[in-house]
């Protein structure tokens, strides 16, 4: 929530722009960290949900490690305050560049995703003359309960070794033991998981695969159980920060690794996506026949979410508090962009609303920022950062 001082700040801002809630962040990484020490998990932040250099170094402050899917995410991480060592490596297509630049950096896991992906790296390791350390990604075959793109974990997703692939997978890291070490499971079945009964079957299945690999003699040092934590983006402000404490309860409770194993989870949504708001100002209101459209400087180049998934964003006017009660009406509200895809909400009731007016678009720290584009050769975006 947007306080009256703030808000009176943010009026004189261009638009669009992006509104970044550092104390909310704080908090958020630091109720998420306190409840994952508790059970002596670790986390490592999804990179891939926003990169803004602000929010890296706020979260690798507060200890956490990260988790890249790029060689570019990897630098970047370092260069906001990372630790090397603290940073895993995932993604179905890793280019022998960035294999390299993650080997010379010495990271604590490449993240693999297939028996192919695997003798590139033990090759290159190889003529590096290090070892890399490898987790084996394994898709658990679980239905995440969230829209099809962001499930992940099913046999038809492209994610993770295919289990015949699996036996074949060790035999190359018995065969190559100087330039591969096993030292992780690494499982993920999708994001914006809300219904938690999944990641109670994501525990069970780890037991099983944990199982599977002890009775071949070997017990992995880390189970990394991935990410996907849901977070409510009806309502904001009512549940700003996720119970991460029931939520590491329930790994406590059905998660079983052996003596000595840590845990490792991704989070990426959940720490920032309610830290963010995309502020727009309304251009036009055009009253169609059967519809109000309040068309805003903002778009779906500033924020795809809702073009690319349907996503659900609470949208809001933000006027000083003081404004007398209005009268409402229903709009459909829109960006200026040549798609009709371009689209943050239908039927959405606000304020009866004029042209000037700043509209929130709330919930939009995770996968916001780092999804625009210049599309339509759009201005860069602005930023505010509420310290
Ligand atoms: C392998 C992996 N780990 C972690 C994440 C972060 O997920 P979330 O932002 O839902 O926590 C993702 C997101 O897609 C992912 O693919």
């Amino acid at each position: 929530m947007i306080s009256t001082a703030i808000l009176e700040q943010i009026q004189k801002e261009e638009t669009p722009l992006y509104y970044y809630d550092l104390p909310l962040l704080r908090t958020t990484v630091s109720t998420a960290k306190t409840a994952a020490d508790q059970w002596g998990y670790q986390i490592h932040y999804a990179v891939k949900a926003n990169n803004n250099p602000r929010i890296l170094q706020e979260i690798s402050a507060l200890g956490l490690g990260a988790d890249c899917v790029s060689g570019l995410e990897i630098e970047t991480a370092i260069a906001h305050g990372f630790d090397a060592e603290s940073i895993v490596f995932a993604g179905v297509g890793k280019t022998e560049k960035e294999i390299r630049l993650a080997l010379s950096q010495g990271i604590l896991a490449f993240n693999v995703e297939s028996l192919e992906e695997l003798q590139v790296i033990s090759t290159l390791a190889q003529t590096m003359n290090v070892s890399a350390s490898v987790a084996l990604r394994i898709n658990p075959n679980i239905d995440a309960n969230t829209h099809h793109y962001i499930t992940t974990g099913l046999d038809e997703n492209k994610f993770g070794i295919m289990m015949h692939e699996l036996e074949d997978c060790l035999s190359l890291i018995h065969a190559k033991e100087s330039a591969l070490t096993l030292v992780g499971l690494h499982f993920h079945v999708g994001s914006q998981i809300t219904d938690w009964s999944v990641f109670k079957r994501l525990c069970l299945k780890v037991n099983e695969w944990n199982t599977w690999f002890i009775e071949r003699g070997i017990t992995v040092p880390i189970l990394n159980v991935g990410g996907g934590v849901g977070i409510n983006y009806q309502n904001p402000d009512e549940e700003a920060v996720v119970d991460f404490a029931d939520f590491f309860a329930l790994f406590h409770r059905f998660l079983e690794p052996k003596p000595g194993q840590q845990v490792h989870f991704e989070l990426g949504r959940s720490l920032v996506a309610n830290c963010g708001s995309l502020l727009s100002r309304v251009l036009y209101i055009k009253r169609g026949l059967n519809k109000n459209f309040a068309i805003l400087d903002a778009g779906m180049t500033e924020l795809l979410r809702p073009a690319l998934y349907q996503a659900y964003h609470h949208i809001q006017c933000l006027r000083p508090s003081d404004s007398p009660s209005e009268e409402t009406e229903t709009y459909d509200v829109v960006g200026p962009i040549c798609e009709s895809s371009d689209c943050f909400g239908k039927n959405v009731i606000l304020p009866t609303l004029v042209r000037g007016d700043l509209i929130a678009i709330r919930s939009a720290g995770a996968y916001g920022e780092v999804m625009s584009s210049r599309y339509n050769l759009r201005q860069p975006l602005q930023f505010y950062f509420e310290e």
